[in-house]
């Protein structure tokens, strides 16, 4: 589901905007500061109803500006966003409001890579679980409202962990309902873990020689114990941190080489392309999955990986079948690696100041 129209206005420096993307691969270069990244993040704030840079809407109206809005075109989907500077935001699929920002994920799904999506496997859980959970969001269609339930039934377990004098009887309903909750969003997991898993290690298999890697998925208790009692046993360490230390919201996916963590011991180099390898896993289990294409943002791919490292990343990203966005500094070496796949449909287009033209020529023709 590409793109077909994208319109916006008053975002950040984006006055306004109005581009008929490629349905394939699309190329933006400009300088520093030129509005490349704002319009990725207009069409991440299409797809999540927030920005990849700040979870709050508001800086990204442009400062002289009372709202911003962002209207996107696809096959599928008409999507609006209007931000008042005062008020709340309003978002519209097909002209209608919508009753969860989850209707605009399901409407245009889509992927980032960016600089902070090479802390993935360096940084905490917290993002690998989200990497695996927006798979199994779009894959499996009841783990969302199982996840709302689990996280309503957690909160309020960690509200009454932190009162006083409340025996453990009263947190049994509680408990029972947590626990097999996280054990329905754990079979969900594992379920989609298992596909990404093989696709993710045939992609890095194909290039990158790194022996002995392995990628695990942990599900936030030890599975051959019961969460229940789990959590009964844990009863008195949870009450003194006041929150719940297992369950569903500890999972994590675990990436080793041998006995050690992917980050002690692969170059910077390797640990961007494995989480490219991520990324792009995520991506075509989502395709082969639900028959649907999802959109891959790539923020300046250039100045993140060396032109071997790009052109792999390239090749990759050409399997896809999928609307890509990818932004850098300099034409020439963001055109480069896109000079052979002739049988792609390439636009580029030029961000100046804020605002975006589509060159005609084919900058990738400067290059030969
Ligand atoms: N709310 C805002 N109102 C007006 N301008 C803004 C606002 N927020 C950011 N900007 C400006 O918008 C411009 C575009 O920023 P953006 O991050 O999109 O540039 P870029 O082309 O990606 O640059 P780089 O190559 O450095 O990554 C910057 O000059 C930034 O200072
Ligand atoms: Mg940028």
């Amino acid at each position: 589901m590409p793109i077909q129209r994208l319109l916006v206005t008053q975002f950040r420096n984006l006055l306004q905007v109005d581009v008929q993307p490629s349905p394939d691969i699309n190329l933006l270069y400009g300088q520093n500061g030129s509005g490349k990244t704002s319009l990725l993040e207009s069409v991440y704030l299409l797809s999540l109803g927030r920005s990849f840079r700040s979870h709050k809407i508001k800086p990204l109206i442009n400062e002289s500006a009372s709202e911003l809005t962002v209207f996107g075109k696809s096959s599928a989907a008409s999507i609006g966003i209007t931000r008042p500077r005062r008020g709340d935001s309003q978002f519209k699929v097909n002209g209608s409001r919508i009753a969860s920002l989850a209707e605009l994920t399901r409407s245009l799904p889509v992927l980032v890579i960016n600089s902070d999506t090479f802390r993935l496997i360096e940084g905490g859980p917290k993002e690998r679980r989200q990497l695996l959970d927006w798979l199994v969001f779009h894959v499996e269609p009841g783990f969302f409202i199982t996840w709302k339930n689990a996280s309503r039934c957690l909160k309020q377990r960690n509200a009454m962990l932190r009162r006083d004098r409340i025996p453990y009887a009263e947190f049994h309903p509680w408990d029972r309902e947590l626990a097999g909750l996280s054990q329905l969003l754990a079979d969900y997991r594992c379920c989609a873990f298992d596909q990404f898993k093989a696709v993710f290690l045939s992609l890095v298999e194909e290039f990158v020689q790194i022996e002995s890697l392995t990628v695990e998925l942990e599900q936030g208790w030890d599975t051959t114990g019961n969460l229940l009692d789990i959590l009964e046993q844990h009863f008195d360490r949870d009450k003194k941190q006041g929150f719940t230390g297992t369950g569903f919201h500890r999972a994590d996916i675990k990436i080793k080489v041998g006995s050690h963590k992917a980050e002690e011991v692969l170059s910077r180099g390797q640990q961007k392309l494995l989480v490219c390898a991520l990324i792009l896993a995520q991506c075509m289990v989502f395709q082969q999955t639900s028959g649907k294409n999802c959109i891959l943002l790539v923020d300046d791919l250039p100045s993140e990986l060396d032109d071997k490292y790009q052109t792999l990343m390239v090749n990759w990203i050409n399997k896809l079948n999928c609307q890509v966005f990818v932004t850098g500094v300099d034409v020439l070496a963001l055109s480069e690696p896109w000079g052979k796949m002739v049988d792609r449909d390439i636009k580029v287009f030029h961000v100046e100041h804020g605002e975006i033209k589509h060159e005609e020529r084919l900058a990738l023709s400067e290059t030969e």
